[in-house]
């Protein structure tokens, strides 16, 4: 959809297709519009309710066949709000159906769960987000799954790390922090040929589910965490799960049985959400990669972390497979901060706010020492000896932006 240029090989955002062989834009303006779910309006109803109120005993017999058909039936398998949402990620990410969550991490985890036995295997990348990490090595274990990792630029050889029991692949790129882009084609041809009956799913939240089309790309499940950039206003959480016709109905029954549902207020703004993502994420991209551009070029940095920049790990995939780049991305510092310096870097940004998270509309900040990173890369540790900074670049002026970067690197200079 989109690209931009910071003296690269990238000019401005693609034009992406959604399912419906729309442009993603005008996909994003009227998914999940049918006049159904608006009843008049512009937007989706807010259909709260736990009851769903049955006019007598055949409409109940209705509403029950057809409760997994967008009938309503009760309140945890959706209302109008919901099934509104629903059809249009479906739509947008080109899925048979799309279950939904009350945050990302459970998004996450009860898709994986929903795959798993006693016994089985499930093989992730080595740079995941920590929680999906640790929901592996501390709940699956205790349901005797096991779990390795991979080096998420692995492409073909992942093969080797396929075990006979490997039941879940799970891949997320870029990579949490480090930012690295899998050749995916290339580990979907290798599980495919290897361990066909493995379903391959993606945290796909960088991408927002638009910019990489994970199921286009053969991957069964594309999750997000929706609290990024789908809702883009950080005061929402939801997460997401986009599932081929092979994998739809277990996810969406196994969510079911855990419970698993967004309440409609939340489904409610995550659409809203979607009419402004195009435009978003343009800016997003454009701001970006201008930081990540200067960044390059600073003295003080050693290493910037951007898919679309030549040098960042999996470049090559990025420019090949995904339409654009949202706004998350790491540098890493050409010396390892004292603990004095690192709270002098970070305590005095006029735009930049410290807090966890990403994908609203605002600019953040936080760093990790390279030990600190490792600790987490269970696989592997780290390349690299100096402070690594993540920003989020939001959709304030750039300039400014890049103000209070070059102010900070005097601090610590
Ligand atoms: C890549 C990624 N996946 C999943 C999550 C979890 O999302 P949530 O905070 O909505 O549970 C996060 C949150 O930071 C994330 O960065």
């Amino acid at each position: 959809m989109f690209r931009g240029n910071v003296g690269l090989d990238i000019q401005t955002f693609r034009q992406g297709k959604s399912m419906t062989d729309k442009h993603i834009e005008t996909a994003l303006i009227q998914a999940g519009r049918a006049k159904r779910y608006t009843q008049g309006s512009v937007n989706s109803v807010i259909q709260r309710a736990s009851s769903l109120v049955f006019d007598s005993v055949d409409a109940k017999k209705q509403a029950t066949a057809g409760r997994a058909q967008g009938e309503l039936f009760y309140g945890r398998r959706g209302t109008l709000t919901h099934f509104s949402l629903q059809e249009a990620m479906c739509e947008l990410e080109g899925g048979a159906g799309c279950a939904l969550f009350p945050c990302g991490a459970a998004a996450v985890a009860n898709t994986i769960l929903a795959f798993v036995e006693q016994g089985d295997h499930v093989l992730v990348t080595n740079s995941a987000y920590e929680p999906t990490q640790d929901f592996c090595t501390k709940i699956l274990t205790k349901f005797g799954v096991t779990t390795t990792w991979f080096d998420p630029l692995a492409g073909e050889g992942i093969a080797q790390h396929l075990q006979p029991n490997t039941k879940v692949v799970f891949l997320e790129s870029p990579g949490s922090v480090t930012m690295e882009v899998h050749d995916v084609p290339a580990i979907v041809a290798a599980v495919r040929r290897v361990a066909p009956d493995a379903i391959i799913m993606m945290d796909n939240t960088w991408a927002a589910g638009i910019l990489f089309k994970a199921l286009d790309f053969g991957v069964d499940i594309s999750i997000q965490a929706g609290t990024k950039y789908l809702v883009g206003h950080s005061d929402a959480m939801i997460g997401t799960a986009v599932a081929n016709a092979r994998c739809w109905e277990t996810l969406r029954e196994n969510a079911y049985l855990m419970g698993q549902m967004a309440d409609a207020d939340t489904a409610y703004v995550t659409s809203r959400g979607l009419r402004t993502l195009a435009v978003r994420l343009r800016q997003h991209h454009e701001s970006g990669l201008r930081v990540a551009q200067w960044l390059a070029a600073h003295p003080q940095v050693a290493r910037v972390n951007h898919p679309a920049l030549p040098g960042s790990k999996g470049h090559e995939f990025w420019k090949r497979d995904f339409s654009g780049a949202s706004g998350l991305f790491s540098f890493i510092l050409d010396k390892r901060l004292s603990d004095a310096e690192l709270a002098r870097y970070l305590d005095n940004f006029r735009h930049f706010s410290m807090a966890y998270s990403w994908g609203g509309y605002e600019s953040l900040i936080l760093a990790n020492q390279p030990e600190e990173l490792a600790a987490i890369r269970p696989a592997g540790g780290v390349d690299f000896s100096g402070t690594l900074v993540r920003l989020h670049i939001g959709l304030e002026n750039v300039e400014d932006l890049i103000a209070d970067l070059d102010e900070a690197f005097r601090r610590i200079a």
